[in-house]
């Protein structure tokens, strides 16, 4: 079955708009299934660079038809700004469609997402501020608007009228004042007009396609860690960036996933609070960061850099019950004489090698590491498996071999070209 879902394997940002960009050559349809404009996808072709927060990254094939599912929460602003940007830089981008089951973004939700991370002082969860979290707690709530009746006039009046007269109560709450309903509507209704012709109930369209044996990608956003219900809660998104999410947010069923491939950095780094055990506070932290240009393509923020913690790498490979691992960025430790990576956990003073639960089960967490030789000089030229220094090899068979996962692909560089397929027959399932 050529379906193909591709995930964050540990705290997003593993360059997973590259691997769909890469890949989307093939693909006939490319999915979103979860989250919004919190995401930031860079892709790199020649000389130019696009950044995706919204737009999934196959976009950039005419041939490619694009979809936004179910699962997503939209901001039209940011889609409609994104889609304005990317046609000027190319004009013959593929079809895009959006599902009319997918909710909305308003500007009461980026308000009460940045109010209420002022509320929580020192317990800051660090969120883009994009609305994301209150965008999904009014869907949870049952009083989110979707595309379905933003771009249908008389629908998306009443709904706001009755949602906003709520929000404002809540923004008086924090001392904000009230938004006005007409230029709110007026402004939004605009946007709505525009975004009409691309939204459809496209679930049917995207079954229809898997049962005639179409390629289908679903492309994450934000990483495993990040999950509600299997990420480091609360310091998570407010959706399901993992596998499964991918049927939930698009309605195609589990038998119908293929092939689930895990991006991973040869690294680790995390943007916003939360656990992190391997994180390294220090010079080597500084260096990786720098080597790696880790900083956020969403918010800009310096991103958290730390080794590869492969007891948390482990958990992921369960939880996306992953057909194969996609290593990135092997290019960035470069340099190294040593690489370390965290194979247990010291807890109270016992080893460990689960993944924890709650916050305060984090906080004991010491990684506890095993390390190799490192490599040097400009790998990013290498193409095939034999062209990588021995001692690179080394590491992703070690990785390999405590994941229990085979690596598909290896990227070592941001351009398309620099990119090892060692398993193509896990690619598409
Ligand atoms: P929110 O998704 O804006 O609510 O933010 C919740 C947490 O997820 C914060 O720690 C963010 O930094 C993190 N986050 C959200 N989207 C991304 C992403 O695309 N990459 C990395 N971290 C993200």
């Amino acid at each position: 079955m050529p379906t193909l879902v591709i995930v964050g394997a540990q705290w997003g940002d593993e360059a997973k708009g590259k691997l769909v960009d890469v890949l989307s050559t093939e693909a006939d349809f490319v999915v979103r299934f979860s989250g919004g404009n919190n995401a930031g996808h860079t892709v790199i072709v020649g000389d130019d660079v696009f950044k995706f927060h919204l737009l999934p990254a196959g976009i950039l094939y005419p041939h490619v038809t694009a979809v936004l599912g179910a699962g997503m929460v939209v901001c039209p602003v940011s889609l409609l700004e994104e889609i304005d940007r990317t046609k000027a830089m190319r004009p013959g981008l593929g079809k895009l469609v959006v599902s009319s089951a997918a909710h909305v973004v308003f500007p009461y939700h980026r308000l009460l997402d940045q109010l209420e991370e002022e509320a929580r002082g020192k317990n800051k969860i660090g969120t883009t501020s994009r609305g994301i979290g209150p965008a999904y707690t009014d869907k949870v709530q049952r009083t989110g608007i979707r595309m379905g009746e933003f771009v249908d006039p008389p629908v998306f009046r009443e709904r706001l009228g009755e949602v906003l007269a709520v929000k404002n109560k809540l923004l008086a709450m924090f001392g904000h004042p009230p938004l006005d309903f007409e230029s709110l509507f007026a402004e939004y209704n605009a946007y709505a007009e525009r975004m009409a012709p691309h939204v459809a109930s496209c679930e049917g369209m995207l079954q229809d396609a898997v049962r005639n044996g179409q390629k289908v990608m679903f492309e994450g956003a934000q990483g495993t860690f990040l999950d509600l219900d299997h990420g480091t809660y609360p310091y998570v998104t407010s959706s399901h960036p993992i596998a499964g999410g991918a049927c939930l947010g698009t309605g195609i069923g589990p038998r119908d996933i293929g092939s689930v491939l895990g991006v991973c950095k040869s690294y680790a780094t995390r943007v916003g609070s939360g656990p992190f055990p391997t994180e390294l506070l220090d010079d080597t932290g500084d260096r990786i960061r720098e080597q790696g240009h880790e900083y956020g393509t969403t918010t800009g923020r310096p991103r958290r850099c730390g080794w590869m913690d492969l007891v948390a790498l482990k958990h992921s490979c369960r939880v996306n019950s992953m057909s194969g691992l996609v290593i990135t960025r092997i290019d960035v430790l470069s340099g190294f004489d040593r690489i370390r990576f965290a194979t247990k956990y010291e807890v109270q003073g016992s080893e460990s090698t689960s993944f924890p639960v709650c916050t305060h089960e984090w906080e004991q967490v010491q990684p506890v590491y095993e390390e190799m030789a490192g490599w040097g000089g400009n790998i990013s030229g290498a193409r095939t498996w034999e062209d990588l220094p021995s001692e690179a090899r080394d590491y992703v068979r070690r990785i390999e071999e405590f994941t229990e996962t085979p690596a598909a692909i290896l990227s070592i560089g941001p351009d398309r070209s620099e990119t090892i397929v060692l398993r193509p027959d896990l690619v598409w399932g």
